[in-house]
């Protein structure tokens, strides 16, 4: 099966939060499937896997419609394990120092951006030879070609037996644009109509796809209802959803389990697994509280948070609740976005230094120490599709206090009992919750044997790929034959 996978971010080479760990994850495991053929379409940003790769030119070049010009597009490719990476180029919209936005806001042609990508991932896989039996994408940005394939690709031979599977990784965001992108995506306007492109009065990227894939996922179970059935998760698009119930599914996302791995991390102190996880983290927890000048004290518990700092991560919660708690509880955060929870974490560490840390930055290093070295990994997120960092957490031991939303539902238990839970929840993202959850786990951290038994019942669990990925080359599998008839 010939699979071609199209996103706006892909780990290594380019990520900016879960979406590109799990789109990178994803095209590793398909390539691995018997009789796979694996494609990845990325653009060409301007770092590029901060300059570890060197893509070779993929020969000449094509146009691309946008709107009533025509765009130049190049392409520049990499070997990667069995995967082939396609980076689609041209300057004018991808060589810019962020990949979505400026510090002052998104791009404003972010429309006209990603028009250009997706059009071209469909003129590249043919400039490539390269006929897919399966279009995978990826949230808004690539939300157009399940729509290109049922209009204006719909009577191209090349793309006769191409299925689409689009992924949501979050409804919140959905590439709302105004009509004026309807001719920049070259639609016909006797689709912009409510029952197919139009939404609002303006072109909704995310909308498209969800009307005309063939198959929609989205990446956990709890997150798949969540979004159907209750419009703070929907997002106004509820009702295409419910439309389409019967082509979507929650499929969990996983963690890739070699890089998080304890064991062998070689960013921490020292490696641990399950049999030696006291010590191991014991270490890691030390060799923390000094990078960061904090008290280097066993007895405190270490609290980790790496997180975007954005309202749906809830952490605005945490720093209410933090202050209270620092006589036991030592904070640690790294994080980028929100300029007031910037501000106000920074406060925060600045009056406690000794107890509070705060990076603001991308710090893929640090991150493995955080999660290495903390006893517990707060998430109080308002609403969470999948989310990653609680199942890299509990991989390396450290116990996830989470809400009951999304994907955190469906992987941390907590019902009171250490022998029957992986780490704590509490139903919203609501200070006093928080409060009495924090609470509770300066009460239990002390009881060794009920704590230790929780942290094994986190680093024992299975959070890899392997079930994951066999539901997505079965649906593939589907699509793909719906497509035969
Ligand atoms: P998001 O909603 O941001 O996509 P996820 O929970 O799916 O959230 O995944 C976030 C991913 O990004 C995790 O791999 C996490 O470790 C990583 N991450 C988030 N912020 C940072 C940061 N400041 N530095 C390093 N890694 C980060
Ligand atoms: C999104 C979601 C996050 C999910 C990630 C990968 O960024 O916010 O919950 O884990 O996509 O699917």
């Amino acid at each position: 099966m010939k699979i071609l996978v199209a996103a706006s971010e892909a780990f290594p080479f380019c990520k900016t939060g879960g979406l590109g760990d799990v789109t990178g994850a994803l095209a590793q495991v398909f390539s691995r499937a018997e009789n796979a053929e694996v494609v990845l379409f990325l653009p060409r940003y301007r770092n590029i896997g901060g300059g570890a790769f060197s893509p070779k030119a993929a020969g000449g070049s094509f146009l691309v419609p946008v709107g009533n010009r025509l765009e130049t597009a190049t392409m520049s490719r990499v070997q990667w394990g069995k995967v082939a990476v396609y980076f689609i180029e041209n300057p004018k919209y991808f060589d810019r120092p962020g990949m979505y936005r400026s510090p002052s806001g998104d791009y404003e042609d972010n429309d006209e951006r990603f028009i250009f990508f997706s059009r071209a991932a469909l003129e590249g896989a043919k400039f490539i030879g390269f006929k897919p039996d399966i279009i995978h994408c990826h949230d808004w940005q690539t939300g157009l070609i399940p729509a290109y394939l049922r209009t204006l690709y719909r009577i191209d031979s090349f793309y006769a037996k191409t299925a689409s599977v689009f992924t949501i990784h979050n409804i919140a965001y959905q590439g709302m644009f105004s009509r004026d992108s309807m001719a920049k995506a070259g639609f016909s306007w006797l689709d912009f109509t409510p029952e197919k492109l139009e939404f609002y009065g303006g072109l909704n990227f995310m909308k498209a796809a969800l009307v005309y894939a063939d198959i929609i996922t989205t990446v956990s179970p709890t997150y798949a209802s969540e979004i159907q059935y209750r419009p703070e998760f929907g997002h106004g698009l509820e009702g295409v959803l419910r439309s389409r119930n019967t082509d979507l599914f929650g499929i969990l996302n996983g963690i890739d389990d070699e890089i998080w791995d304890p064991a062998t991390d070689t960013f921490l102190e020292r490696g641990y697994e399950l049999k030696s996880f006291q010590r191991g983290k014991a270490a890691a927890k030390k060799a923390l509280q000094k990078e960061l000048g904090l008290e280097e004290n066993k007895d405190l518990i270490l609290a980790g948070v790496v997180s975007r700092l954005d309202h749906q991560k809830g952490l605005d919660i945490m720093l209410k609740a933090a202050p209270d708690f620092l006589d036991k509880i030592q904070f640690v955060v790294l994080g980028v976005g929100d300029p007031g929870l910037t501000d106000a974490l920074g406060a925060l560490a600045a009056a406690n230094p000794r107890r509070v840390a705060f990076r603001s930055g991308f710090d893929e290093s640090l991150a493995h120490r955080i999660y290495g070295g903390s006893d517990i990994f707060i998430m109080p997120s308002r609403f969470e599709p999948c989310g990653l960092p609680q199942m890299i957490s509990m991989r390396y031991g450290s116990l996830p206090l989470v809400t009951r939303t999304g994907g955190l539902k469906d992987t941390v238990f907590y019902n009171g009992e250490p022998k029957d839970s992986n780490g704590f929840a509490i139903d919203h993202a609501d200070e006093g919750q928080l409060r009495s959850v924090l609470g509770h786990i300066v009460s239990l951290h002390g009881w060794v044997e009920n704590w230790n038994m929780m942290v094994r019942n986190a680093m024992s669990g299975d959070y890899s790929w392997g079930r994951s990925a066999e539901v997505y080359l079965k649906l593939f599998n589907i699509a793909a034959q719906r497509r035969q008839l």
